[in-house]
């Protein structure tokens, strides 16, 4: 799948972008489904508010109990200071986690592939375990951002094993809200770590190297179909979309079997498997 130089390259910037990975058809199917999904979603006072600046915002128990199913989070900008909503449901949702994958037909298909497997071998992934899957809307205007961090730090294995694959539904570009990283972050220290106590989460802070500097990041604009796969340590994050185009992506992150999965991990559940 990769070649030789693809290889150095990945192990040189801890990512790498392939173009027009998936053909225009399955992203439009794709698209339709999580659509469809929103529509078909019935919102509750237990629907969480994702966000990733303060974890505490988030409805922990929701989040929890997202970790076996199709659950649809909110926008943080969806709501006015009365808690009322601002835009229609199709435009509030931030995203949908985390176990797409396995419990929707139609991602699970695009979950899984020989094409898939394939590259998580050649990126080192002897025994690939698809953990978490989320749909990231990027909603128009209010699509909010992702700050710095390493994906490491929401999937602890002994060694890092975590490998993010990030797809692109939609063109991402600088003004709605495309990922940026620190070329060879990866090869720097994990900075903290999402544990979970019985039902509570936090984050505790392990190594306070700072998140890189203004012109130490790149952009990576892609168009529709791209596959953009990094390493867990690489630090990377997305501005928000105040943009009028949506930025639809698909993650998946995938840990090696043979790194131990820590057990203060948030998501943990039964039954994971590969990419096959
Ligand atoms: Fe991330």
């Amino acid at each position: 799948m990769l070649t030789p130089t693809q290889r150095q390259q990945y192990d040189r910037d801890g990512f790498l972008v392939l173009p027009a990975f998936r053909g225009v058809a399955a992203l439009a199917e794709l698209r339709a489904r999580a659509e469809a999904l929103v529509q078909a979603f019935e919102p509750d006072a237990a629907s969480g508010v994702f966000s990733t600046r303060n974890p505490a915002v988030t409805a922990d128990a929701a989040l929890i109990a997202s970790a076996d199913a199709v659950h649809c989070f909110f926008e943080e900008e969806a709501f006015d200071a009365a808690g009322r909503l601002v835009v229609p449901k199709d435009r509030a949702i931030n995203k949908i986690g985390h176990a797409l994958h396995d419990r929707d037909p139609v991602f699970e298909r695009f979950s899984h592939g020989a094409d898939l497997a394939a590259l998580a071998r050649d990126l080192g992934l002897a025994e690939p375990q698809v953990r978490q899957t989320i749909l990231i809307f990027k909603q128009p205007a209010i699509g909010g951002d992702a700050r710095w961090h390493q994906d490491a730090t929401f999937f602890v294995t002994e060694p890092v094993s975590v490998t993010t694959f990030w797809f692109a539904l939609e063109d991402a570009a600088l003004d709605n809200g495309c990922l940026w990283v620190e070329p060879g972050g990866h090869r720097g220290p994990l900075r903290e770590r999402f544990v979970r106590e019985g039902d509570a989460l936090r984050i505790e802070v392990l190594d306070r190297t700072p998140w890189p500097g203004e012109g130490a990041a790149v952009p990576l604009p892609c168009a529709a179909g791209t596959l953009v796969v990094f390493h867990g340590l690489l630090p990377h994050y997305s501005a928000p979309n105040r943009s009028a185009r949506r930025r639809m992506a698909y993650t998946l992150h995938a840990t090696d079997a043979r790194a131990p999965y820590a057990p203060t991990n948030w998501l943990q559940r039964e039954g994971v498997r590969g990419f096959a």
